[in-house]
C-alpha cells in the first residue's frame, strides 16, 4: 500500500480511539429529523466537511453505500430513510474505526426506538477496491475522504463507485476544494493530506474527474468556507483559502454534447411572448425562473438575446430545471 494511505489509516485509527472534535471543520448545521437523536459521541466524531444526506435522494428505501464511516453519524441519518436489515453498507479499512462506529450505533439504538443496528452492515474494505457487487447500490456517499487520495487513486475510487451504482444511481459527496493550486510541499505532506487539508483539487478539476468516471449529470448543491492555511501556521508563502463542496453525481448516460453540470444558474425569460422555446428542448415561461445547467446557459448566452437573464452560479442547486 502507498505510504500516504497508511498514514491516513493511522490518523483515523487514532481518531477512532480518541475522538478529536476539531479534526475536520464544518459550518453545516447537523440534520435533525423528527424522532432522530444523534448520540453525543457521534457528534464529537463528525469528521465530515458538510452533509451527504438529502431526503430528495432517499425515496423508496434505497440501498445505500457509505465509504469512510467515521463515527457513524451519517450512517444513522441514512438509516432514517432506509429501515431494513442491511439497507446501509458502511466500508472502512480501519478496524478501530469500525469498532468505534459499531459501539456508537449500539448507543444510537438505545436513544432511537425506530433504529436497529442491523440496518447497517459494516465491512472492512477500501474505497479503492470496494467489497460490493456491481450495480447493486442506489445511493453511494463519501464525506471528506476522496480529497485525501492522489489523482490516480481518486480516479480509482470514482470508478469503483460508478461500478457499484445501479443505472441512474447517485454518488453524494462532500469534500474540500481549493481554487488556487496548493504548493507541492503541502500536497506531499502525508499528515496534512490525511487531515483533509492539502489534497483538495479545484472545483473545475474535481468536476472533470467526476465526469471522466462516466457520470452524466452533476449537481453542485453547496459551497462553503472550510479552512485557511496561512504562512504563520503552515509551511506556505501564500495564504490558502479552502472551501468545501457538496456534489451529487448521477449515473445517467453522458449526452453527446457532454455532461449536464448544474452550478446553480437560472434563466428568466422576460420578453413579449408567453414563453420562449429554443427548439433544443428548453421552454421558458415568461417571468418564471428555470434552473439550467452550465451547458444550456452557454447555449442561451450565444443566442445574444436581450430578453433572457442568466444568473451567475450560486453553487446552491436543489433540483428541477432544463435537463
Ligand atoms: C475524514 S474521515 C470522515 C468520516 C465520515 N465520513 C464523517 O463524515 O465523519 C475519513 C474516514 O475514511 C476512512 N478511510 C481512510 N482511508 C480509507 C480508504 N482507503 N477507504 C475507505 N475509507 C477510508 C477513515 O477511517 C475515516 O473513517
Amino acid at each position: 500500500m502507498n505510504t500516504y494511505l497508511e498514514t491516513a489509516e493511522n490518523i483515523y485509527k487514532e481518531a477512532a480511539l480518541k475522538p478529536d472534535v476539531g479534526l475536520c471543520c464544518t459550518t453545516t448545521p447537523i440534520w435533525q429529523f423528527p424522532e432522530l437523536e444523534i448520540p453525543r459521541i457521534m457528534l464529537d466524531m463528525n469528521y465530515g466537511c458538510g452533509s451527504t444526506v438529502n431526503p430528495r435522494d432517499l425515496v423508496n428505501n434505497p440501498s445505500i453505500l457509505y465509504v469512510g464511516i467515521g463515527g457513524g453519524m451519517e450512517l444513522l441519518q441514512f438509516s432514517y430513510f432506509s429501515r431494513n436489515a442491511g439497507a446501509i453498507i458502511g466500508v472502512d479499512p480501519v478496524n478501530e474505526m469500525i469498532d468505534a462506529c459499531a459501539t456508537n450505533l449500539i448507543e444510537a439504538e438505545k436513544l432511537n426506538p425506530w433504529f436497529k443496528k442491523e440496518f447497517v452492515n459494516i465491512k472492512n474494505g477500501t474505497a479503492l477496491d470496494l467489497p460490493i457487487d456491481n450495480e447493486s447500490i442506489d445511493v453511494a456517499a463519501q464525506n471528506c475522504l476522496f480529497n485525501i487520495f492522489n489523482t490516480e487513486d481518486l480516479k480509482k475510487a470514482l470508478n469503483e463507485i460508478y461500478r457499484v451504482l445501479k443505472p441512474h444511481g447517485r454518488l453524494v459527496l462532500s469534500d474540500p476544494i481549493c481554487d488556487i493550486s496548493i504548493p507541492e510541499n503541502l500536497k506531499n505532506d502525508e499528515k496534512l493530506r490525511a487531515l483533509c487539508l492539502s489534497g483538495a483539487l479545484s472545483l473545475t478539476d474535481y468536476l472533470d474527474v467526476i465526469s471522466s468516471a462516466g457520470f452524466g449529470t452533476v449537481e453542485i448543491r453547496a459551497r462553503r468556507p472550510y479552512r485557511i492555511l496561512d504562512p504563520n501556521n503552515y509551511n506556505t508563502e501564500k495564504f490558502i483559502y479552502i472551501e468545501s463542496v457538496e456534489i451529487c453525481a448521477i449515473k445517467d448516460p453522458i449526452p453527446m454534447d457532454g455532461p449536464c453540470v448544474f452550478t446553480g444558474k437560472t434563466a428568466i425569460y422576460f420578453g413579449d411572448k408567453e414563453y420562449f422555446d429554443d427548439k433544443a428542448g428548453h421552454v421558458m415561461i415568461k417571468n418564471q425562473p428555470l434552473a439550467i445547467c452550465d451547458k444550456t446557459a452557454n447555449e442561451i448566452n450565444h443566442l445574444n438575446r436581450g430578453d433572457i437573464f442568466i444568473s451567475e452560479s450560486t453553487y446552491f442547486y436543489d433540483g428541477g430545471g432544463c435537463c
